[in-house]
């Protein structure tokens, strides 16, 4: 251990001698300012006094850290483990698998296993596999298309415009909804992992757009201010935006039906509408263009963009299901209708989305067309939440689209996915 006198003269840097100024010199530091010497001109040695101003700085330091350290050391020294696992989430001690549920549990939520939801930390694994960045995607194609006066018809320059427009800010409000709503309450560690993950992709999900919106050389502020001005768009997002409101509250929790039921309806609004139904009619569109060799890079972002939706749908449904099966209670009759209600008023507001979109016919497809693909893509949310199916009778008019997402053949989709990115090849558009 040094001794003080050790400390300092270890510390004090080796002063060259100075020549004694003609003018005083201007006082720079703190230190120089507080100083006697320094306020007296012309008297004693400058260098001599700079020295030992310099030696007492030091010691004043040295004293002030080792201050610091022992009042470091006695405040962890008096800390009481106690006090700490009390205020941890949960309950503490180790956590046995029966101790887990995906809502109101009071096992500690900051121990990942013992696993109880497989499932969950499955698509952790996966959504981590088909990691992708926008950058990635070559989009000059694009810009000489998007500048060529006869590139795109007036009908596909809106199709982009107002895809662009409604996804810049959807994915926000998912992102948002999930870090300010949903994690907390959602009181599971190997679903918070996977939630965790979806709010990273949803920033690149924006990201993607941002960049499309950038490499084309767009009005960024017409794009991104599109929810507030189109009324297609606007209605959409209004419809996301009040679900969130009250669970985003901080004081917000759980724990009676009523809270219960709130936080389901939030579930059901984002994972089963938004991104279950109000992807669908604008991912249709941007992939039916890449089918037809336009805007290929804009398109091969949106489809790397469905394949992680699809993901995120299925992981909103397993969670909700989950619910359900641990809270039966909360699933009673006024539940189902108002979650009926939900997928309905989704459909409704995603088919008037087609017909502004779509005014006319448009890359082989129609508003009628999309109506039809949408009522389909509803009784399959529906299903998928065992609710009975609203549309009797109607087809998939798009199979192609079953083929790039989850409706079929997620599995072999995702392992093909992987692959593909894994060697860094392109998507074809077969
Ligand atoms: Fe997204
Ligand atoms: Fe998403």
């Amino acid at each position: 251990m040094l001794s003080w006198d050790e400390f300092n003269a270890q510390e004090t840097p080796v002063a060259k001698p100075q020549p004694t100024p003609a003018t005083p010199p201007e006082p720079k530091a703190v230190s120089d300012q507080a100083s006697p010497e320094a306020k007296a001109p012309g008297t004693g040695s400058t260098a001599d006094d700079g020295i030992e101003q310099q030696r007492r700085d030091n010691t004043a330091a040295a004293r002030a850290a080792s201050d610091a350290v022992a009042r470091a050391q006695a405040s962890v020294a008096k800390m009481d483990i106690e006090d700490g696992v009390a205020e941890l989430e949960g309950a503490a001690g180790r956590v046995e698998v029966d101790d887990k549920r995906m809502i109101n549990c009071r096992a500690d939520l900051n121990q990942l296993v013992p696993f109880k939801y497989d499932w969950a930390w499955q698509k952790y694994l996966d959504g981590c596999a088909n990691h992708w960045m926008p950058q990635e995607v070559n989009m000059n194609a694009d810009l000489a298309l998007w500048k060529k006066a006869d590139g795109l018809t007036d009908d596909e320059r809106r199709i982009v415009k107002r895809n662009l427009g409604f996804f810049a800010t959807a994915d926000s409000l998912v992102a948002n909804n999930l870090v300010l709503a949903i994690y907390r309450l959602i009181t599971n560690p190997e679903c918070r992992q996977y939630i965790l993950r979806q709010s990273f992709e949803e920033a690149i999900h924006t990201h993607a757009y941002q960049y499309c919106i950038e490499s084309l050389g767009m009005d960024e502020g017409e794009i991104f201010n599109m929810y507030q001005e189109i009324p297609s768009v606007a209605k959409k997002a209004q419809w996301g935006i009040q679900y969130t409101r009250d669970l985003s509250d901080p004081e917000f929790t759980t724990g009676t039906p009523e809270t219960d039921k709130a936080l389901l309806e939030n579930l059901i609004a984002f994972y089963c509408v938004l991104e279950g139904i109000f992807f669908y009619c604008g991912f249709t569109q941007i992939l039916s263009m890449g089918r037809r060799n336009k805007m290929t890079g804009v398109a091969e972002q949106f489809q790397y963009i469905l394949r992680d939706e699809s993901m995120h749908v299925n992981f909103g449904i397993d969670v909700i299901n989950q619910i359900k099966l641990e809270n039966p209670h909360l699933w009673d009759a006024q539940m189902r209708d108002k979650a009926t209600q939900m997928i309905l008023e989704g459909t409704e507001l995603e088919i008037q989305y087609a017909r502004d979109t779509m005014p006319r016919g448009v890359l082989g497809m129609n508003a009628a067309m999309m109506e039809e693909y949408l009522q389909f893509i509803a009784n399959r949310r529906l299903a998928q939440l065992g609710l009975p199916e609203q549309f009797k009778g109607v087809n998939n008019p798009f199979p192609w689209m079953s083929e790039i997402m989850d409706l079929r053949k997620e599995k072999n989709f995702f392992e093909t996915r992987v692959t593909e990115y894994q060697v860094g090849g392109a998507l074809s558009w077969e």
